[in-house]
């Protein structure tokens, strides 16, 4: 059976996720971030998590060159900042302020959980690579903070 892209897209997005910001610095130290949908943790020992990267990112090479990455869980109120990471080029971190915790890779404000980690490996997989890393240090907010949902290609919220 052949498997139609658009299909593909649409039957996958029956599952719906939360919504990340993946960050990491360049070669010079600069900050780096996307937006990501395709986080999910992996080993609890060691605990260990995984995204899979787009090869045509611009900021693919970043990603690979082994300076670790941070998971930033949005909020239900960061529906700007995904979007804001979702476009490609540098100019997305104009203006944007954020920690750095022991890596330096940037760590953003007002998370529903932050997730800093180390290269672990990673892996081929078609037109996308799966970045692994081992988690180093982490924080996450209260329960009554609530995540973005993105589910069938939209932004959804948790009812109450
Ligand atoms: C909801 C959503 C989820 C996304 N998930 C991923 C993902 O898991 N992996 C990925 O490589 N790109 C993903 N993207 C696309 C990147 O955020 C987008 O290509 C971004 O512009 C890349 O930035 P860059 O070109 O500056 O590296 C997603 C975009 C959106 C809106």
């Amino acid at each position: 059976m052949t498997i139609d892209t658009k299909e593909f897209r649409n039957t996958v997005g029956c599952f719906a996720t939360g919504i990340t910001v993946i960050t990491t610095v360049d070669v010079d130290g600069l900050p780096i971030g996307l937006t990501a949908n395709s986080f999910t943790s992996v080993s609890l020992d060691p605990p260990m998590v995984l995204f899979c990267l787009d090869r045509k990112v611009a900021s693919f090479d970043s990603f690979t060159i082994g300076k670790g990455f941070a998971v930033n869980i949005l909020s239900s109120n960061q529906v700007d900042v995904s979007n804001r990471f979702a476009q490609s080029g540098p100019d997305k971190w104009e203006g944007f302020h954020y920690e750095t915790w022991d890596s330096g890779v940037p760590i953003l404000p007002g998370c529903l959980a932050n997730i800093e980690c180390c290269g672990h490996s990673i892996l081929d997989a078609g037109d996308h690579v799966i970045v692994i890393g081992e988690v180093k240090n982490l924080a996450s907010a209260g329960g009554d903070v609530k995540p973005i949902l993105y589910y069938r290609g939209g932004y959804k919220e948790i009812l109450p």
